[in-house]
């Protein structure tokens, strides 16, 4: 009889997240853990969890339910990592009694160990940090991921302490992995035929700046930038604060870095950044996003923006509205404030009602929608260069992104997944656009 045993996981939150989950399927294979979609095969499911916003945890309890009964029926391993068990620890196995093991953000090395006992039914929670020496011998790394893009970290945590952000409590002070191994990775990834890395942190801009000796951001870009047979960098996510002019060069002088910028305003009013404690104002954010047209006419920005913070009147909100304007965005997330534990914008005075924020979300939702109609009308009857990743879902089409990071889906052989094409743009969609496959020059 094979002792081969079923692993699902389930994955929300942000890409630290879906990196982690990586790792964790990597550590467990070594445990005969083998993984598969379907959760009511599994013997071992791993729920990987968010803690941003209020609705992001409530959305944990209410997937860990449905296990109750099934716990019941038969025989499995119920194990909670991320930032919700981070943020409970311990707690978390009280509250939900059929769970089996919780690991914190800094503890996934100890999951097989823990995995071993639970399987000899003992209940555990790990959430210690760990010093940042064993942290930087434990940053997750992927070799096996396969694929034409590939996610690799570069830093882990936060020590920005924007007011409304739980992130720097959830997943510790920042840490800029080792360059030597980041580039090695990368290597190692395209000598696999990926052809895209996108790398990854809380705030990659600040990467290496506290790490005596350590490249800087934009000095990890060029080496990058130099490895044979990568085709495409990209970087996800930038603080408005720490974009150096250096990395800004970077978009004139790199042309494997993609034009296309993730960088997070939040607000458009200085009373509300300053109670963000974002480190920039209106007028500065405004600058560095000059900066980057300036050094790459057609780079593509997105963002984030929060409504209804503590205090924010009609006026504050409407100069979020007008930024919005003056950047022209392609796309936005857009987040109706959520009051997050231990963060300091929990206790402001000033709550907006939720009718209010509500009504608010709805506003920058709308005015974000016909930006980005307008924004991906304007791509029809370009040429667009777009880096294939695979087949459409409904599998009748191949899909890949321009450097601009929007979605392409057109028709033809699926021979070219992984090869960069020329596609011509025929129609804009809210959220895509159609092609057809340019004729060969
Ligand atoms: N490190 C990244 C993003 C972290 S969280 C950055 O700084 O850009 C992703 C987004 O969630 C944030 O950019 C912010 O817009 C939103 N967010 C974080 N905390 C929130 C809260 N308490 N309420 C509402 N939105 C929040
Ligand atoms: Fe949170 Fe701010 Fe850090 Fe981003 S930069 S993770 S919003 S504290
Ligand atoms: Fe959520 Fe943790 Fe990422 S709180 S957004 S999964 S860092």
């Amino acid at each position: 009889m094979s002792d081969e045993k079923l692993l699902y996981i389930e994955t929300f939150g942000c890409q630290m997240n879906v990196n982690d989950s990586e790792k964790v399927a990597a550590l467990l294979k070594g445990e005969g853990y083998t993984p598969t979609p379907d959760a009511s095969a599994a013997d071992l499911i791993i729920v990987n969890t968010c803690s941003v916003r209020e609705k992001a945890e409530h959305k944990v309890y209410s997937y860990l339910g449905r296990f109750r009964g099934l716990k019941r029926e038969r025989r499995f391993l119920l194990g909670v990592g991320g930032c919700v068990a981070q943020q409970e620890g311990a707690r978390l196995l009280k509250r939900v009694p059929w769970l089996d093991l919780v690991f914190g953000t800094h503890n996934l090395h100890l999951l097989p160990e823990m995995v071993r006992s639970a399987e000899q039914g003992k209940r555990r929670a790990a959430v210690d940090f760990i010093d940042n020496e064993t942290r930087l011998d434990l940053f997750p790394r992927v070799d096996d991921g396969g694929g034409v893009t590939r996610f690799v970290t570069v830093m882990q945590g936060c020590d920005n302490f924007c007011s409304y952000c739980i992130v720097p409590y959830v997943r510790g002070r920042e840490i800029s992995r080792r360059s030597a191994e980041i580039i090695d990775e990368v290597r190692g990834a395209v000598a696999g035929g990926v052809r895209e890395v996108t790398l990854l942190g809380q705030n990659v801009n600040s990467y290496g700046l506290k790490m005596p000796g350590e490249l800087t951001f934009a000095g990890l870009l060029r080496e990058i930038s130099a490895i044979d047979g990568l085709e495409r960098i990209r970087f996800t996510t930038s603080h408005p604060k720490d974009i150096s002019p250096e990395l800004i060069a970077c978009f004139a002088e790199l042309p494997k870095l993609c034009g296309h910028i993730h960088l997070p305003a939040q607000a458009g009013s200085d009373a509300i950044l300053a109670r963000m404690n974002r480190g920039y104002t209106r007028q500065e954010y405004l600058q560095k996003v000059a900066a980057l047209k300036a050094a790459r006419p057609d780079i593509l920005i997105t963002g984030d923006v929060i409504v209804g913070f503590p205090g924010e009147t009609e006026d504050d909100f409407l100069q979020t509205l007008s930024l919005m304007e003056e950047v022209r965005y392609t796309d936005i997330f857009s987040f109706a404030y959520s009051p997050r534990p231990e963060t300091a914008a929990a206790s402001l005075p000033g709550r907006v009602t939720r009718k209010e924020a509500t009504e608010r979300l709805e506003r920058v939702q709308a005015l974000q929608r016909e930006m980005t109609i307008e924004r991906h009308a304007g791509f029809v009857d370009t040429c667009q260069q777009v880096l294939v990743e695979g087949m459409s879902k409904r599998g009748d089409q191949l899909y890949g992104r321009t450097g601009g990071n929007l979605i392409v889906n057109f028709a033809a052989d699926p021979s070219l997944v992984g090869s960069l094409v020329d596609v011509r743009i025929t129609r804009g969609f809210p959220n895509s656009l159609l092609g057809e496959l340019a004729p060969m020059q």
